[in-house]
C-alpha cells in the first residue's frame, strides 16, 4: 500500500478540527503531498450537508483558502462529511459504506478521550479495523494513571500498538525536530550536555490567553495535567534523554521512559519547595482590563481551586543530570505568548576579564514565536573606553530565513504526513504516557496531601510571586 488513504476525522465539527486539522491537511494537498486518490472522510454529529460543512470550513480557513480557489474546490472533491454519533454502533454501518474496501484507513480520533475506547470498539464491531488500520488519538490519553490505562488497553486490544499514533503536537514542531539534530548531529554540543557544563535547565510554556470557551472542561482538568502531563513533559524528555541508537520509534521511546523513570518524584515532603500552583485574578494584558479565571464569561462557579499556572523545580536522578534542576513553568494569561527551552551553562571558574562579570553562556531554543535557536556567547564590547567590558551576543540559526521556505510548516502537517507514511517516531509510546501520568498524579497527591490553595496572581504577570522565589532560593531567576 502507498501513501493512499481514507482518512477519517472523528470531531470535524470541533475547535481543533477547524483551527488545526483541516488547515494542514489543506496545506498538503495545496503541495501535493496527498496521493491523488486520498478521500477525507469528516464526521461530527450535527446534522448537515456535505455542502454547509464545506462552506463552514471555508470560513474557517479564512485567508488560507481563498487565495487558492482552484485547490479550495480540488480540497473538497476529497472531502466526504457524514453525521454519526459516536456512541451509537448501528450508525457505523453508513461510515462503511464510505470506505473504499482494501484502502487503509486512517482513523483521526479529534474527540474526548472517553470517547477513544468505545469509538475502536464501534469500529471494531464493524469490521473497520484491520492490519492496516491506524489509529491517532488526540492528547490528553485520559486524566490520570487509572484513566490512561483503560483507554491504553481497550484501544490496545484492538489496534495493535504499532498502528496507534498518539499525538503530541509540539513533537511535530520544526524547532523540536530541529532539538534532536543540534544535540546528536553536533560534537561540541553533545560532549558539553551534562552536569559538568550545565548548571540548569528552564523550559518555558507561556499562553496570554485564557480559558477560551473551554472553563467547564478546563476546570475538570487545570494546567498540570492540560499541558504538563505532555508538552513539558515531553520536551524535558527531549533535552534530558540519553542518544538513541537510531531514529527509530522504538529506540527514542526507550530513551525518553528511562528519562521518565528517572524523573523524581514530587511527595507531599517536597512539594512545597518543588511545585507551586496558581490561579490569574484580574488583570491588564497590552492596556486593557482582563476578567479573572472566576470572572470569565463561562464560568460556572463561584469558587474553583483548579490551576491556571504551574511552576516546577524537577530533578532526574541520573548520572548525566544528577544536580541539574529542571525549571518548568506553564500558565494563562501570561505577559507574552512563548514556548522557549533555556539551557544555562556553568560560569567559568575563573573571571580574568576584571572589567566585566563571569557571564554564562545559554543556549535558547525558541519554539514560539519565531522558531530559531540562539547561542548567547560571550564577546568584547568594542570600545576604546573601556578596553575589556564584556558583551553577551547571539548567535541565531534563524529556521525560517535559512529554510528559503514562505513558512514554517504547522506541526501538525508534519504528522499527518507521518502517519500517512506510517513513521511513529514523533509519536507518544504507550509506556511513555503512562509514567508520564505516574509522575503527575504523585503530584497532584502531594498537592492534596498538603491542602495547597492556589496563589493568585494578576492576569498579565509572569506567574505568583511564589514562584520566583522557587528559583530565587538557588540563586537564579527566569529567563525574561
Ligand atoms: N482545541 C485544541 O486546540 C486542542 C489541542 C490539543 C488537543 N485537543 C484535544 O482534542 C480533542 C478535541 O478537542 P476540541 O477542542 O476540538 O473539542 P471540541 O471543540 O469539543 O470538539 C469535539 C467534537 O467532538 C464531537 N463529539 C463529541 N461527542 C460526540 C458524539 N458522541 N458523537 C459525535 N460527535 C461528538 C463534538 O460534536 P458537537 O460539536 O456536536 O458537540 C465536537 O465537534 C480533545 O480531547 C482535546 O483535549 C484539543
Amino acid at each position: 500500500m502507498d501513501g493512499e488513504c481514507d482518512l477519517v476525522v472523528f470531531g470535524a465539527a470541533g475547535d481543533l478540527s477547524g483551527r488545526k486539522l483541516f488547515p494542514a491537511l489543506f496545506q498538503l494537498h495545496c503541495a501535493g503531498l496527498l496521493a491523488p486518490q486520498s478521500r477525507i472522510v469528516a464526521l461530527a454529529r450535527r446534522p448537515q450537508t456535505q455542502e454547509t460543512f464545506a462552506n463552514d470550513l471555508l470560513e474557517r480557513l479564512g485567508g488560507l483558502a481563498e487565495s487558492a480557489d482552484e485547490q479550495w474546490s480540488s480540497f473538497t472533491e476529497r472531502l466526504h462529511y457524514c453525521c454519526l454519533d459516536f456512541n451509537d454502533g448501528k450508525q457505523y454501518a453508513l461510515l462503511r459504506t464510505l470506505l473504499k474496501p482494501g484502502r487503509r484507513a486512517i482513523y483521526y480520533l479529534a474527540t474526548p478521550p472517553s470517547l477513544f475506547g468505545a469509538i475502536c470498539e464501534k469500529l471494531s464491531a464493524q469490521q473497520l479495523i484491520d492490519e492496516y488500520s491506524r489509529v491517532v488519538l488526540e492528547k490528553p490519553i485520559g486524566q490520570d494513571l487509572a484513566s490512561c490505562r483503560a483507554v491504553n488497553e481497550t484501544v490496545g486490544r484492538l489496534v495493535a500498538e504499532e498502528n496507534i499514533y498518539r499525538i503530541d503536537h509540539y513533537l511535530g514542531k520544526e524547532t523540536v525536530q530541529n532539538l534532536l539534530v543540534l544535540r546528536f548531529a553536533n560534537r561540541f554540543i553533545n560532549t558539553q550536555w551534562d552536569q559538568s557544563c550545565i548548571d540548569h535547565i528552564q523550559i518555558t510554556v507561556a499562553e496570554t490567553v485564557g480559558i477560551e470557551g473551554r472553563w467547564s472542561y478546563y476546570n475538570e482538568v487545570g494546567q498540570l495535567r492540560d499541558m504538563v502531563q505532555n508538552h513539558l513533559v515531553q520536551l524535558l524528555c527531549l533535552v534530558a534523554m540519553e542518544p538513541p541508537n537510531a531514529m527509530t520509534a522504538e529506540s527514542i521511546r526507550d530513551e525518553k521512559v528511562k528519562i521518565l523513570r528517572a524523573l523524581r518524584r514530587i511527595d507531599a515532603a517536597s512539594v512545597s519547595a518543588h511545585a507551586v500552583r496558581g490561579q490569574y485574578a484580574q488583570g491588564w494584558y497590552r492596556g486593557s482590563a482582563v476578567p479573572g479565571y472566576l470572572e470569565e464569561e463561562d464560568c460556572t462557579v463561584g469558587d474553583s481551586d483548579t490551576e491556571t499556572f504551574v511552576a516546577i523545580k524537577a530533578h532526574i536522578d541520573n548520572w548525566r543530570w544528577a544536580g541539574v534542576p529542571f525549571y518548568l513553568r506553564t500558565g494563562k494569561r501570561l505577559p507574552e505568548k512563548l514556548t522557549e527551552i533555556v539551557i544555562t551553562y556553568k560560569s567559568l571558574p575563573h573571571n580574568i576579564f576584571s572589567a566585566g562579570d563571569n557571564i554564562p553562556n545559554r543556549l535558547v531554543i525558541r519554539l514560539q514565536p519565531n522558531e530559531g535557536i540562539a547561542m548567547q556567547m560571550v564577546s568584547k564590547l568594542h570600545s576604546l573606553k573601556n578596553k575589556m567590558a564584556l558583551v553577551r551576543q547571539n548567535l541565531n540559526l534563524d529556521f525560517l530565513g535559512s529554510s528559503g521556505m514562505s513558512r514554517i510548516p504547522d506541526a501538525y502537517e508534519r504528522l499527518f504526513l507521518d502517519v500517512i507514511n506510517g513513521d511513529p517516531s514523533l509519536f507518544v509510546g504507550r509506556e511513555e504516557v503512562e509514567e508520564a501520568w505516574q509522575w503527575c498524579d504523585a503530584l497532584i497527591a502531594a498537592w492534596d496531601a498538603q491542602a495547597m490553595p492556589v496563589s493568585p496572581y494578576h492576569a498579565g504577570s509572569w506567574g505568583p510571586a511564589k514562584a520566583e522565589l522557587l528559583i530565587e532560593r538557588d540563586g537564579r531567576s527566569w529567563h525574561e
